[in-house]
């Protein structure tokens, strides 16, 4: 997989665009800019654009290409991301660390989701935020983007069992009109959540 997202993003294009996920720029912006974690990347679409509102972003992504084309977006829009290589199954996420953390298309096998979900919120602080965008299984009879793999895709049931933990503020099936680069284009099948770990008494 990682030969196809380094042959993805070889591309002069922005496989995304520039621009953030919508849903994932609406949320940040209600939060106070502290520390955030972006596991996935890519192309730093929305790292540069959180750098840009004040915040100190970690992006996480195994394709050097996407490390490449992030740092020279994020120096020419003047701001500073910490964008590191790495696979994120072997990636030791620091504990109780983030104040925010997002998962934007970011589509696993059900292992390594389960695992890398769990991950995640533990590196949140109590009272952490997880913002979430993920394709849903009803995406693969659309060609507006994501896995062509049903089992890459997820359902409510696992994102709610992944996250039921959180202090849930959104969970839901949408169906936006995706214009996000040449990859995300048109009616989408998606599932969105926004949930805040809880601060243990
Ligand atoms: C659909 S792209 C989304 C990129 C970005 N989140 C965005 O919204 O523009 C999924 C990304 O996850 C990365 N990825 C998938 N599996 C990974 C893994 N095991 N370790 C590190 N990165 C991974 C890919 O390299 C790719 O950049």
């Amino acid at each position: 997989m990682k030969d196809f997202w380094d042959k993805r993003y070889s591309e002069k294009n922005f496989a995304y665009g520039k621009e953030p996920n919508k849903f994932f720029d609406l949320e940040l912006r209600k939060l106070e800019p502290a520390k955030l974690l972006l596991p996935g990347e890519g192309e730093g679409r929305n790292a540069v654009s959180a750098a840009k509102l004040g915040w100190d972003v970690t992006a996480l992504d195994y394709s050097i290409s996407a490390k490449e084309k992030a740092d020279k977006f994020a120096k020419e829009t003047d701001v500073k991301i910490n964008y590191i290589v790495t696979d994120l199954l072997e990636y030791q996420f620091p504990e109780d660390y983030f104040d925010a953390a997002a998962l934007i298309f970011l589509h696993l096998d059900e292992d390594s989701r389960e695992k890398l979900h769990e991950l995640i919120i533990k590196s949140l602080k109590p009272g952490g935020v997880l913002i979430g965008e993920f394709f849903s299984k009803e995406q693969l009879k659309l060609n507006s983007g994501g896995p062509k793999n049903i089992d890459m895709l997820y359902s409510l049931e696992q994102i709610y069992t992944d996250f039921h933990t959180l202090d849930l503020e959104i969970f839901s099936r949408e169906t936006p009109l995706l214009d996000e680069g040449d990859f995300h284009n048109g009616k989408a099948e998606t599932i969105r959540i926004v949930g805040k770990k809880e601060i243990s008494t």
